[in-house]
C-alpha cells in the first residue's frame, strides 16, 4: 500500500531493484565474491540485520524500515507478510524510484506492506507514519541501516527521539554508521576516503561519523539504552572462523549498534 503525503505521491539486494543488473550467479571473480561478502555482512544471520529477523518470529508483528532504499525484504518474504505489516520509509526522491522499479520489475505489493516518505531532515518519521497504519503500541523491529551516514547527528537524534516517544519501551532498533577517524582502523584509511569521495560524487554526501561511544550517548540522550554495539571489522573473524579464509576484510570504518527504547519516567 502506498501513503501518499504531500506533493509526494526503497537487501538483501534483488536484481529487480538494483541499478545495476547482477543476477547473483556469476562465474566467481574476486570482485564479484568481495561483493557478496561485503553485502553479507550485514545481512548474515548472527548480525544485526539477520537477527532482526529472527526477531520477527519473537512476536514481532511491525517491521519498519527506515531509508529503506532497495531492500526487498518485504517482496522476498511473502511467507512473513502474512503476519507481520512492512512499513518502509525514504526520502521521496528515492522512493519514487523505487517504485517506478517495482512496477517496471512487475512486483506486486502486498496489502502489509506500505510505503511512506520521509526526508529525515525536514520530516519528523512518527508524523510521516501517522496515516500510514503503524500501530504504536504493537511489537515493532526498527531498522536504520544505511542511513546514519546521510544524516546530521541532530537529524538522527530527532528520528530516535520521535520513535522513542512513540513505539513502546523495548522496541528495538538497529542501527549502522561511519566510525569516526579516531576509531578506524588506521589501515583502512584509504578506503574510507575512497568511500567518503565515492558518495559525495554521488550526490550523497555523508554527513557524520561516530565513534562507539559518541553513538551510544547520542542513542541514551534520545530515548534508547545499547544493547550492543561493535565494530563491524570484529565481524572479520566470524567470518574468517565460517568460512575458512576470507577474499575480503571489511574495512574498520563502520561501527553498529541494537538499541531498545527505555521505559519513558512518568
Ligand atoms: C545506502 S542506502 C541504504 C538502503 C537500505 N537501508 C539498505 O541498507 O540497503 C541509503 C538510504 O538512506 C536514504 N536517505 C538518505 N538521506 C535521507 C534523508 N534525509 N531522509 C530519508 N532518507 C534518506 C536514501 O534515500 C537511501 O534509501
Amino acid at each position: 500500500m502506498i501513503h501518499t503525503r504531500g506533493s509526494c505521491v526503497a537487501h538483501c539486494w534483488d536484481s529487480r531493484l538494483a541499478s545495476v543488473h547482477w543476477d547473483g550467479t556469476l562465474p566467481g571473480s574476486s570482485f564479484e565474491e568481495s561483493c557478496r561478502l561485503a553485502w553479507s555482512w550485514s545481512r548474515a544471520p548472527g548480525t544485526l540485520s539477520g537477527r532482526a529477523r529472527g526477531r520477527l518470529g519473537e512476536g514481532v508483528v511491525q517491521y519498519l524500515i527506515i531509508g529503506a532504499g532497495m531492500d526487498s525484504f518485504a517482496f522476498r518474504r511473502p511467507d512473513l507478510l502474512q503476519r507481520i505489516e512492512v512499513f518502509e520509509t525514504d526520502h521521496p526522491n528515492e522512493q519514487r524510484k523505487k517504485l517506478r522499479r517495482v512496477r517496471r520489475a512487475g512486483l506486486t505489493v502486498a496489502e502489509r506492506h506500505h510505503f511512506v516518505c520521509a526526508d529525515l531532515c525536514s520530516d519528523s518519521i512518527v508524523d510521516a507514519l501517522a496515516a500510514s497504519g503503524l500501530d504504536s503500541t504493537k511489537p515493532t523491529f526498527v531498522s536504520l541501516l544505511g542511513v546514519a551516514y546521510y544524516l546530521t547527528p541532530e537529524s538522527l537524534a530527532a528520528t530516535a527521539r520521535s520513535i522513542a516517544g512513540t513505539l513502546p519501551a523495548g522496541t528495538r532498533m538497529a542501527v549502522d554508521y561511519l566510525l569516526d577517524e579516531a576509531s578506524s582502523d588506521p589501515r583502512s584509511r584509504s578506503v574510507r576516503e575512497s568511500l567518503v569521495g565515492l558518495v559525495e560524487r554521488c550526490g550523497e554526501p555523508m554527513r557524520s561519523s561516530y565513534s562507539l561511544d559518541k553513538m551510544t550517548a547520542l542513542m541514551s540522550s534520545s530515548g534508547f539504552e545499547p544493547l550492543e554495539t561493535f565494530a563491524v571489522a570484529d565481524l572479520n573473524d566470524v567470518y574468517r572462523e565460517e568460512l575458512g579464509s576470507l577474499l575480503f576484510e571489511i574495512p574498520g570504518i563502520f561501527g553498529m549498534g541494537t538499541f531498545r527504547v527505555v521505559q519513558q519516567s512518568a
